[in-house]
């Protein structure tokens, strides 16, 4: 594998540009260490390119993105714009065009005293969700019927295809192989009152007949709400679709302490893929330098390790997990109680510490 890589990178809207720029800052620096190379090219999509332009995601920046090794992204969303556009023009966009079918969305405590939850610590809090990231309500198969009238219909179609959860079911059974933690895969539905969700249900029965080493489990969408706080040591590998995996991974994240550390990867294995922090772009915030920058430097690990700089990504594990453990980064909200700049200074002075396993 080259040692030389291109980043196609989007900072997008409110606090985005600022939580990139540290993110970026760390990346240049674990290069240095681990002698690789790295370009990025910096795309302005986004709401402020969207008003000055009218251009959301044009094709030929679509195809010229998609070129790239990986491609980082910080929160796309604009109050000033109509809610969703560029959502689903920037976002949905490249989810859907590069058909990056896993949401992949780790959840790991590094330090008590960040976790809300009572008597619960690291060992209680690590596990990963695997989200469907292409299907579902968020394919967009949509519309209005006698539109702002008082028989107005509305509908958005749920989707699934045997072959989109069939693909997720099986990455899933993988990763909890190769976790080789509790091997245990659970599924997370809603098949008793969605029933086109039986799909997921014999899919995952058959696919999971093939790995008898790893054991199945099953919950419906409500019960793992309320057992990820009261036992989220219950959890290793998680497996879901689109829309409940948005909305577990937000209550998850603030399990492993807050929005500032959670971060993601859309991925199609084998492909060009998009890393990003899974918090949005808290405009209220924007370009205060008051954002928590962890969030997408995690983003930033996830990637490395994804285009094969493994000890790269476990440099900057190691610098963040030492880092919050020291107890000097007061929150993991998305406004720390540091700066941007400040955070992104102790990320980069715990690099310079000697490679702790
Ligand atoms: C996420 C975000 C997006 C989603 C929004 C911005 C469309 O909340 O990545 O979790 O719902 O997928
Ligand atoms: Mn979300």
């Amino acid at each position: 594998m080259s040692r030389n890589h291109n980043i196609a990178v989007i900072p997008g809207d409110g606090i985005g540009p600022e939580v990139v720029r540290e993110a970026l800052r760390v990346l240049a620096r674990v290069a240095t260490q681990e002698g690789f190379g790295v370009q990025t090219t910096v795309y302005p999509f986004g709401a402020e390119h969207y008003l000055k332009t009218k251009e959301i995601l044009p094709e030929s920046a679509f195809d010229e993105v998609s070129k790239h090794d990986a491609i980082l992204l910080g929160a796309i969303g604009d109050p000033r714009i109509e809610v969703g556009l560029l959502e689903f023009g920037i976002i949905a966009r490249l989810r859907f065009g590069l058909d990056l079918y896993v949401n992949l969305r780790p959840v790991k405590l590094y330090a008590e005293h960040l976790c809300p939850l009572k008597d619960k610590g690291p060992e209680h809090v690590d596990f990963v969700v695997v989200r469907e990231n292409t299907e579902d309500a968020y394919a967009g198969m949509r519309g209005f019927f006698k539109k702002g009238t008082p028989d107005e219909i509305a509908t958005q179609e749920i989707i699934f295809t045997r072959k989109g959860v069939e693909r997720v079911i099986r990455y899933s059974f993988e990763l909890a192989r190769t976790r080789n933690k509790a091997k245990k895969l659970t599924m997370i539905d809603k098949a008793n009152a969605v029933r086109a969700m039986d799909l997921w249900t014999r899919t995952f029965a058959e696919v999971g007949a093939e790995y008898p080493d790893i054991a199945r489990e099953h919950n419906y969408i409500d019960a793992a709400c309320m057992y990820v706080v009261k036992n989220p040591e219950w959890f290793d590998t998680v497996v879901t679709s689109n829309m409940f995996g948005d909305i577990f991974t937000d209550l998850s994240a603030m399990i492993q302490g807050g929005m500032g550390v959670a971060a993601s990867g859309n991925i199609h294995p084998g492909r060009v893929s998009l890393f990003e922090p899974i918090h949005g772009s808290a405009p209220k915030y924007g370009g205060k330098n008051v954002a928590n920058p962890i969030a997408t430097i995690a983003a930033v690990q996830m990637m490395l390790d994804y285009i094969g700089e493994a000890r790269a990504a476990q440099r900057i594990e190691a610098a963040i997990a030492s880092l919050l453990r020291s107890k000097r980064v007061p929150s993991l909200a998305t406004d720390s109680g540091l700066s941007t700049t400040q955070v992104g200074d102790l990320v980069l002075a715990e690099l310079e510490q000697p490679v702790r396993v």
